[in-house]
């Protein structure tokens, strides 16, 4: 009898990108690069204000241009069906509800005429008194009938007010965010074509099948009439998650002129049209007895919304999950403003929440007089505090206890101002992470190619994680080959349906549905199999699943000009089984990064009197650069959790970010003794 050498398990290892190669020299093609004949460009024009009504639009000068094609607004634009989202509903009438609206394009034989046209167009908007600006009090701020993701707008266990009243130590704090944009490297694209079958749409998108279901709502069409492809995609973070005006501006224009159109949003445009994270105003009370135990808290969320859509981020849902205490209370708040409307951004929710209550966190150790990671621990809720449901696993202790050992934090002197290298106050700061371990319903399909190679296709999305790496490694271990004898096929929304790379849960959920199809095909042994998860992942859930994880920063702040450096930052994550060494580190150091930004310099400055996001570009919009990156590193606890998958995995593309921001400020504020509770730390808030 032969014997097989059983290869060596992908999982786990540090597998290069399979499509780096081509991205580095250039032959990987994003959306609007396909060499495709005849295309057509199209300009976007914004209204320049908050609010009003295009009364008309003069386009003889722009159609006098040699070179243009057409000019699209509400007067002449093509019927859309309805859906939710109104950003899509595009001309589809005469108001302005924000600064930044597409309210007429021009299409034309190349990009330079077709700006060159816009700019010749004359837009007339009665303009109305508009209102941007978000606060605590504003007098439309409403409770929604849910957030997010579909939780709850409140929560109420309890009386929070005798939980206070009891407490030997309380704070009440309130925190602010500001609004702050996705920035990916590639904008938003599309390039857009009909013919006798339907409409192909080459997309920079999160999802090619959400793509596809939208596109086809808005223009009638059968889903299997549109084709969205995806192969490359140049970053996300959420604003590519649900499809953007630059899709259906693409498949419009190219109806009008009988042509493929082209869609390449401008990075400026980015800043009206993509969406971003909305700005937050966050109240935290919590009160602890004389051991640190947390007898209440109390945490309220203020966003705002624009008035084309409602879209609340899920601010205070992390709270509902951290920590033990018998009285608690969230609550969201939103106002619609005329604002651009926000969207996803690398962990919604999560990311802005634990802001807030892992610097209220660290606040109340401060006011207790307790180690901030004594006073976490203390509080480590056996099961989830709100639901009562146990947990599929929860390793924040250890990422907690592994992350001080490394970082040397017994070391730390817990007095303010109690370090100093030179001119540079020292201090070091810790924040809990977490984010939910989600799964949606994917299919996948596996075939044989001969000479012991199979073929894997799924319509996942490879926005720059590593996700048609991470696929293979999960087919080859399923199918008992070596990973090279594996090739993906993703990025097409006629592969078998998936769901978005979003909510970090691309893996989870993609990698069970390929999973299956690779089982199948070994147990019937025949050429090619198909797996659906839909049963499997609808069928009841009863544990909180949810990934946890601590930051650990150094900060330097020069005791003169108030500079704030991230010196060195760790962080500590339990996150399941890591599917790939590499790309795992990318992403949780990734986040961080996004992180550092979050904390030191992101903020898209609203200049309330035009409603007008002012600093709409990468010169003006900080974001880090590798100087603002020293030390830094991430690592995970030997973590497998079987209620979630196949693989044991739980999701890691945004919980990198989750208490950075907050990491950094406690760092700050033990180098310097201040405590600052607005984003971004900048200088000017550190001197004087
Ligand atoms: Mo992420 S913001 O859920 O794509």
């Amino acid at each position: 009898m032969a014997t097989t050498v059983q290869p060596t398990p992908a999982v786990g290892a540090p597998l290069s990108r399979l499509e780096g190669r081509e991205k580095v020299t250039g032959q990987a093609r994003y959306a609007t690069e396909q060499p495709i004949e005849g295309v057509a460009h199209v300009a976007i024009v914004q209204a320049p204000v908050a609010r009003g009504r295009v009364v008309s639009v003069d386009d003889r000068a722009a159609l006098a241009l040699p070179g243009v094609l057409a000019v699209v607004w509400h007067a002449n634009a093509p019927r859309l069906a309805e859906v939710d989202d109104h950003e899509l509903a595009l001309f589809q009438g005469d108001r302005v509800a924000y600064l930044g609206q597409m309210v007429a394009a021009v299409v034309a034989e190349t990009p330079e005429i077709a700006h060159d046209a816009a700019e010749r167009l004359d837009v007339r908007i009665e303009q109305e008194s508009h209102d941007a600006r978000l606060r605590a009090d504003h007098p439309n701020l409403y409770a929604p009938e849910t957030v997010n993701a579909g939780f709850a707008t409140d929560s109420v266990i309890g009386d929070v007010d005798a939980g206070l009243a009891q407490a030997q130590s309380t704070i009440d704090v309130t925190y602010t965010t500001p609004a702050l944009h996705n920035n990916a490297m590639e904008p938003h694209a599309s390039l857009a074509m009909w013919d006798a079958s339907g409409l192909t749409i080459y997309d920079s998108n999160q999802g090619a099948a959400t793509a596809r279901r939208t596109v086809a709502e808005v223009f009638e069409l059968e889903p299997d009439q549109v084709r969205v492809i995806s192969h490359h995609v140049g970053g996300g973070f959420g604003s590519k998650g649900t499809p953007r005006p630059n899709i259906i501006l693409a498949a419009l224009a190219a109806r009008l002129v009988g042509r493929p159109a082209r869609v390449a949003v401008r990075r400026q445009q980015m800043f009206h049209l993509t969406g971003y994270r909305t700005p937050t105003i966050q109240r935290l009370r919590l009160g602890a007895d004389a051991g640190g135990r947390l007898t209440a808290i109390v945490h309220e969320a203020a966003v705002q919304t624009s008035q084309l859509r409602e879209f609340v981020e899920q601010v205070v849902t992390p709270t509902r999950t951290m920590y033990a205490a018998p009285n608690r209370r969230t609550t969201h708040r939103v106002v619609a403003l005329n604002v651009p409307t926000p969207s996803w951004m690398r962990a919604p929710g999560e990311c802005p929440g634990m802001y807030g209550l892992e610097s209220a966190m660290d606040e109340l150790a401060d006011a207790v007089g307790i180690d901030p990671i004594e006073l976490r621990v203390r509080n480590e809720p056996p099961a989830d505090p709100e639901s009562g449901a146990p947990w599929s696993s929860r390793n924040l202790v250890g990422c907690l206890r592994e992350g001080a050992r490394r970082f040397g934090w017994d070391a730390r002197d817990p007095q303010p101002r109690s370090r100093r290298e030179g001119r540079w106050l020292v201090g070091l700061g810790v924040a809990a992470s977490t984010y939910p371990a989600y799964r949606s319903p994917a299919q996948a399909s596996v075939r044989r190619e001969g000479d012991g190679r199979f073929l894997v296709r799924i319509a996942a999305a490879d926005i720059g994680t590593g996700a048609r790496t991470v696929l293979a490694q999960i087919a080859a271990d399923a199918l008992g080959v070596a990973v090279d004898r594996v090739r993906m096929e993703i990025g097409d929304s006629a592969l078998p349906r998936a769901g978005v790379a979003g909510g970090s849960m691309g893996t989870a959920s993609w990698g069970t549905a390929v999973v299956r199809a690779c089982e199948r095909l070994l147990e019937t042994g025949g050429e090619e199999a198909h797996a659906d998860t839909t049963d499997e992942v609808k069928a009841q859930q009863a544990r909180a699943r949810h990934g946890f994880g601590a930051q650990f920063v150094e900060a330097w702040v020069d005791a003169v000009t108030g500079e704030v450096r991230v010196q060195r930052m760790l962080g500590v994550f339990a996150v399941g089984r890591i599917i790939n060494a590499k790309t795992a580190r990318s992403q949780f150091i990734g986040g961080m990064t996004m992180g550092i930004g979050m904390a030191l310099m992101e903020e898209s400055v609203m200049d309330e009197r035009f409603g007008d996001f002012v600093n709409h570009d990468l010169a003006d919009y900080h974001v880090p650069v590798c100087a603002d990156v020293r030390s830094i590193d991430a690592i995970w606890l030997d973590e497998r959790d079987d209620d979630l998958n196949p693989m044991g995995s739980k999701g890691i593309g945004e919980i990198g970010i989750v208490g950075s921001a907050a990491a950094v400020a406690n760092a700050v504020r033990h180098a310097t003794g201040i405590r600052v509770r607005d984003l971004p730390i900048r200088l000017d808030k550190l001197i004087g």
